[in-house]
């Protein structure tokens, strides 16, 4: 597991760099989720193809940027998910990125998710990993290393930030409610529209509340299981927190019909996501 995670900081240096040096414009592809793919979607998902070619534990992978699995090492023990670079349509206007990687072993659903990671490209790079039975470990790169800031990342059980994902023109009517509870309660809106420091910022800030609804123009959400939703699902209840979808159910209990199925999906500390549930009539 250690080669994998130095792998990903390897990874997580070239892409920033090629964030601070390539053109920021747009491919003339599409990817599997019919978004035009800009030319750091498509290098940075590069650079990791060609990193993990050389690690013989993993077995194969799988990216937002690509239909199918590739198959690396026949013998390999993971597979790893990865979305290359979330929210890279915000780079243009120097928002922060991010790179999620999920390490599953055996058949890729949420249970055999067994280690997950996030990069986040911002003033400084920033790298979150977590494996079970432990909190997650949050780095920060400095001179060309990434040094440990936190050996335990913990989630408050009550937050003051909330990060709603989603057109709110599209939002149900419960979910307007919930959203107006909480402005009601104090909650203080915090969204870039990057859900990599969205997320890593109500962790690292005190707790509170993402949400990335089902909404009138995408039923089951925007946010693909396999490499958005489980690896920062794992993430969140390290940490001490929750992640449910709609129904109230636990994310770690997906099984993705197909690669780049999406689901609706709300992080958070307890005490929000015990709110959500009461808010959509589920759970307890
Ligand atoms: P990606 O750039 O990998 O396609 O995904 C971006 C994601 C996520 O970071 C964010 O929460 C969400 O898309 C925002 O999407 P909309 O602005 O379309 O709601
Ligand atoms: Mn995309
Ligand atoms: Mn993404
Ligand atoms: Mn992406």
């Amino acid at each position: 597991m250690l080669t994998i995670f130095e792998t990903i900081e390897q990874c997580a240096f070239k892409i920033d760099h090629a964030i601070k040096t390539e053109d920021l414009g747009y491919s003339d592809t599409e990817n599997s989720s019919g978004e035009d793919q800009l030319k750091l979607d498509v290098k940075s998902d590069y650079i990791i193809e060609e990193a993990f070619k050389n690690v013989s534990l993993v077995k194969s992978l799988v990216s937002e940027e690509k239909e199918g699995e590739l198959l690396l090492h026949d013998d390999g023990k993971y597979t790893i998910c990865y979305d290359p670079l979330d929210g890279s349509s915000l780079a243009d206007v120097n928002l922060s990125v991010g790179s999620i990687f999920g390490i599953y072993e055996g058949e890729l659903k949420a249970e055999n998710l067994v280690a997950s990671a996030y990069v986040v490209y911002g003033p400084r790079i920033e790298l979150m990993r977590a494996v079970k039975g432990e909190r997650p470990k949050h780095y920060r790169a400095q001179n060309g290393f990434f040094n440990l800031v936190s050996n335990e990342v913990e989630l408050s059980e009550k937050g003051k930030l909330n990060a709603p994902g989603g057109t709110q023109q599209n939002w149900c009517d419960y979910h307007k409610t919930f959203v107006d509870d909480l402005f009601a309660e104090g909650y203080r809106l915090r969204y870039s529209g990057g859900m990599v420091p969205d997320l890593h910022q109500i962790l690292l800030k005190g707790g509170g509340i993402f949400s990335y609804p089902g909404t009138s123009d995408k039923p089951h959400g925007k946010l693909r299981q396999l490499f958005e939703v489980i690896p920062f699902a794992f993430m969140y209840e390290q940490a001490g927190g929750q992640a449910v979808d709609h129904k109230g159910r636990r994310l770690m209990e997906l099984v993705p019909e197909h690669p780049h199925d999406t689901s609706p999906c709300f992080f958070g500390s307890n005490y929000e996501i015990e709110k959500l549930k009461e808010a959509y009539g589920v759970g307890k």
